[in-house]
């Protein structure tokens, strides 16, 4: 793969995602979401990519997934007007079934092709599968950390927002803003367990859920980006001051600063 494929794609999802936008100014905002977190997600992937040392090749790889990785998404909300997968369809399989009708991916040789389409259909799944191949998975590992890192920020600065007054916080209108945390979600982040989506009853247990995923984040140099930008912190900060969220926070931290410590 060489530079020139990486501005063609660029030139593309710039020229596709532009027709999306229209009238509507509800559809509009939620589309500029989507189009701004790809870009961060661009963003956090060229540093992580820098911080592994990857290489220029692997680099332009995983610019484009982290380019298309959420390319259904436009599509998603134009159609169905909600970014829920179960409510709607797998954003996932729609962004790869997108890139086909557009042969967008026709500049890369197949082995490379696959790769780029296997990361974009996984970036989403619960948990990484263990089938795929080593450079497959690398890339897929990837996409999946620095998609969390920008997933943190953009629900930390919905409750800022819904905080200093402005507007509807979106978490709180999904789950109910009770001050109870569920007894499932709590032992399986004390116990370094991930959480099932399904668990989720209440605002306070979607904390929780983000709060475990750190379990799921493959490269330290993601934890450690984690730990700088304080993002646990400032959950744990909106979960009710109890001996259990004590005992989950140092869980917690202890964990991610092992982590760090042993590089792995
Ligand atoms: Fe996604």
């Amino acid at each position: 793969m060489e530079k020139k494929d990486l501005q063609q794609f660029r030139a593309w999802f710039d020229s596709y995602i532009a027709g999306f936008y229209g009238d509507d100014e509800y559809v509009n905002t939620n589309l500029k979401l989507k189009e701004d977190h790809t870009r961060r997600v661009c963003q956090e992937t060229s540093c992580l990519a820098e911080a592994l040392r990857l290489g220029d090749a692997n680099m332009l790889i995983a610019a484009t997934i982290a380019l298309l990785h959420d390319v259904g998404r436009f599509e998603q909300f134009v159609v169905h007007r909600t970014y829920n997968d179960p409510r709607s369809e797998n954003h996932c399989l729609l962004g790869l079934s997108i890139l086909k009708k557009h042969d967008v991916l026709a500049p890369l040789d197949q082995p490379m092709r696959q790769i780029v389409e296997t990361a974009i259909r996984v970036h989403g799944e619960k948990e990484l599968e263990g089938d795929l191949d080593e450079r497959t998975r690398l890339f897929a590992r990837l996409i999946r950390d620095a998609d969390k890192l920008d997933v943190y920020r953009v629900v930390l600065d919905n409750f800022k927002r819904f905080e200093a007054g402005g507007d509807e916080c979106l978490v709180e209108r999904e789950f109910p803003n009770e001050p109870t945390c569920s007894a499932p979600v709590v032992s399986a982040v004390l116990n370094g367990e991930m959480i099932a989506y399904s668990e989720i009853k209440t605002a306070n247990d979607f904390k929780l859920l983000l709060i475990g995923w750190v379990y799921d984040i493959n490269f330290c140099q993601t934890l450690a980006r984690i730990r700088e930008r304080l993002y646990l912190a400032q959950l744990l900060a909106r979960l009710p001051r109890t001996t259990e969220m004590m005992e989950v926070g140092k869980c917690i931290f202890k964990y991610v600063d092992e982590r760090i410590e042993d590089g792995e």
